[in-house]
């Protein structure tokens, strides 16, 4: 079974990767293939921060690997409550009690000092003024991190990136929120705030001050898609709330491309297994 589910995971791994080289090529052919070139070779050579990486091809520190680079990572592979999974339509409980994802984000201030942080596996923007109010506890927001292609899928569609937005709670609690981007001709300019400045991060060197809005809206909140999972990163960290918002956001190829850069070339990691768990959603859904 372990066995089985090692490959499984080269083979999700592989996927990733034509998913990436496809999305680059998909989206308007506005890309030059040397470029694409060098972020699939970064991905294999460069040096990372920490030991563990989403290298999946003669790595040992890629995703199927993660549980042995540290005994603080077990769960990466012990887990029976992992993250990201896999969202079917035909297995998906609803549940009439979910209200409305109850979701603040401070967009009022002209001026908000962020941090953009490449740290060797995400790009991660470092800023609070938001909450998350769920089942009457109340997460704050931390920062929200980027991931190329998606991490979840839905109905087996990926996406070209996923954000999490996570929101800690005053005992500690993670919920994180994640929204789906999918390929628009035009730059979602939102996210322009910051994603010019991706190519340029160095590794573990934070850039501040720089102006963040959060793009996600309550009028989004009525349809999304909840379950218990994990951190997705070492050390795999279980009991997260995830919130996935069903409404889909754009971005451009070049938009995807910067991201591609900072990251190596993807950086999601293979779906996990749902085992006992149920994925719920609002009784708004709509197929
Ligand atoms: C949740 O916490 C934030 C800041 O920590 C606060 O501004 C907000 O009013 C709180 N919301 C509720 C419903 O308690
Ligand atoms: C923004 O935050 C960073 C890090 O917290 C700090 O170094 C910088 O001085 C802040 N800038 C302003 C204008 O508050
Ligand atoms: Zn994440």
């Amino acid at each position: 079974m372990e066995n089985h589910y090692g490959m499984l995971q080269q083979l999700l791994c592989f996927l990733a990767i034509f998913l990436t080289v496809s999305v680059a090529f998909g989206g308007g052919g506005k890309f030059d293939s040397s470029l694409l070139r060098s972020v699939v070779d970064k991905n294999m050579n460069q040096p990372k921060a920490d030991a563990w990486s989403y290298t999946c091809i003669e790595d040992t520190t890629g995703p199927s690997h993660w549980a042995e680079l540290s005994v603080d990572y077990s769960l990466c592979s012990s887990g029976k409550a992992q993250s990201p999974i896999s969202i079917e339509s035909f297995n998906l409980k609803v549940d009439e009690s979910l209200p409305p994802l109850d979701l603040t984000y401070d967009n009022s201030a002209d001026y908000v000092n962020a941090t953009v942080l490449n740290d060797g596996h995400a790009v991660k923007i470092i800023r609070e003024g938001g909450s998350l109010v769920f089942r009457g506890v109340n997460y704050s927001l931390t920062e929200f991190h980027l991931h190329t292609p998606s991490e979840h899928t839905v109905d087996g569609k990926s996406y070209p990136m996923e954000m999490h937005l996570t929101h800690v709670s005053d005992s500690g609690a993670i919920a994180i929120v994640g929204a789906f981007f999918e390929l628009s001709a035009n730059d979602n300019s939102k996210l322009n705030q910051y994603f010019p400045l991706f190519p340029h991060l160095k590794v573990g060197q934070p850039v501040h001050d720089v102006i963040s809005k959060i793009i996600a809206t309550p009028k989004d909140m009525f349809t999304y898609y909840v379950y218990e999972g994990s951190l997705s990163e070492p050390p795999c960290t279980e009991n997260v709330l995830y919130t996935i918002i069903k409404q889909v956001y754009s971005l451009s190829p070049r938009q995807v491309m910067w991201l591609q850069e900072a990251v190596y070339g993807h950086n999601n990691r293979p779906i996990q297994p749902l085992n006992a768990r149920t994925v719920y959603t609002t009784k708004y859904f709509k197929k």
